[in-house]
């Protein structure tokens, strides 16, 4: 186990833990109890009080604090007509300015029967807005994109060999045919998954004042959720969209950013993280698989330099993941793992919603029914929800089933309920 190792140590690698028995015993913070040392007794204190300390500790210790939007939205439609795509939904692709010189495009797909403004799905993806369907009219990236053997991708020069590839991840068709707008944006185009330095993407557009850049200022995942941000500014003046309505759905890091965009952005209507892990669902605490100690040494971009500190003892950490899923109360999350995903815990995703029920208790709302998970591949839906589903770290057709059906629970489509 990692807990007490000596700093040096933590350089080598360090063996995960898979063994449910080696799971150090651990405390949790308490979400209900204030720096000061009081009790949270009522929605108010919650909302005053407790709940910007909880903001404050992941700005300041974890994500990084990011800077203020521009104040002018600024976005130029490309592209916009019938495809073909079953149902014939509208495309629409428009390029969102971040902040100066960068912008990102988004690939929308709106139901061809409308009645009114459409709840929405917004998901960031992994190899550029041509990677989730075939449909030859999608604008190909052109900046950052992650190296893959598998597609072709040299020195993180975009290709559209990736139209796509990732197609089986999307069940754009289907979200479509349940009355839902279907939005994506290639991550790349917020910030480079890279440890440079912050010196390119959505970070580069905000120069550090000279001198050392301060432990607490944003890392690529809070690049990430001010981009997901920004495309919500985006969606707001958009008369097809009701942006009230919109679910962030997130897979693995991505997933860590959905959580971090909703907990900070309370115009995000409902969350979906789906096997993000460590830093994103799964307890820290626990050092089930991927660990803090080992996240910040792999991906040290990811976070701001506050929290590589905590490799050494994570039990330090003034909070945990539940308390990033009590951040969204009262609005509803969903938690999905998979059963072969052990790198990501999926005992510490379901344990993270668990322990954040009782701030949706104090709101008045349920939370999950039961102590332990439910069956593998059937799904618990209150304002929390949660299914593993058996299987790798992916996603699938049932998980996007589960998805919609809490999207529809809680967002009325007004079809497919
Ligand atoms: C790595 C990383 C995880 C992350 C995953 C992903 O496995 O260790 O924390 O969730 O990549 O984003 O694919």
């Amino acid at each position: 186990m990692m807990v007490g190792l000596p700093t040096p140590l933590l350089s080598r690698p360090v063996q995960a833990n898979y063994e449910e028995s080696e799971v150090p015993s651990y405390e949790l913070p308490d979400p209900l109890v204030c720096l000061d040392g009081t009790r949270v007794e009522d929605a108010q204190v919650w909302r005053e009080k407790r709940r910007p300390e909880i903001l404050e500790l992941f700005r300041d210790q974890v994500y990084g604090r990011s800077p203020r939007p521009p104040r002018e939205l600024e976005f130029e439609v490309l592209e916009e007509g019938p495809s073909e795509l079953e149902g014939k939904p509208l495309r629409r692709q428009v390029r969102v300015q971040l902040a100066a010189g960068v912008s990102c495009d988004l690939l929308m797909y709106l139901p061809q029967e409308r009645t009114g403004a459409l709840p929405a799905f917004l998901a960031l993806n992994f190899y550029g807005n041509t990677s989730v369907h075939p449909d030859p009219r999608i604008v190909p990236s052109s900046t950052w994109m992650d190296e893959s053997e598998e597609f072709g991708i040299v020195d993180n020069r975009a290709t559209e060999a990736t139209r796509g590839v990732r197609a089986y991840r999307w069940e754009i068709e289907t979200i479509v045919s349940r009355g839902y707008a279907f939005c994506t944006v290639h991550y790349g185009d917020i910030d480079p998954d890279h440890d440079d330095g912050f010196e390119n993407g959505v970070h580069a557009a905000f120069p550090a004042e000279a001198g050392e850049r301060p432990a607490d200022a944003w890392g690529s995942i809070s690049a990430w959720a001010f981009g997901l941000s920004r495309v919500l500014d985006y969606l707001v003046q958009d008369d097809e969209v009701d942006a009230t309505r919109v679910a962030l759905m997130g897979h693995s890091r991505l997933g860590k950013t959905a959580l971090w965009a909703g907990a900070q952005d309370e115009r995000f209507a409902l969350v979906i993280s789906n096997n993000s892990g460590c830093a994103g669902a799964a307890l820290s605490r626990r050092e089930f698989g991927e660990t803090v100690a080992r996240i910040n040494e792999v991906f040290p971009h990811w976070f701001c330099r506050n929290f590589h500190a905590y490799g050494a003892d994570v039990s330090r950490l003034p909070v945990d993941q539940h308390m990033l899923i009590s951040l969204m109360a009262p609005r509803p999350v969903y938690v999905a793992s998979a059963s072969e995903d052990l790198w990501a815990d999926p005992r510490g995703e379901f344990l993270s919603a668990r322990h954040a029920q009782p701030i949706y208790e104090l709101l008045g709302l349920s939370g999950l029914p039961g102590d332990e998970p439910p069956p593998e591949d059937e799904s618990w839906q209150g304002s929390l929800g949660y299914h593993r589903r058996g299987g790798e770290h992916d996603v699938t057709a049932l998980d996007w089933e589960h998805f919609l059906d809490f999207a529809d629970r809680h967002l009325s489509s007004g079809k497919g309920l």
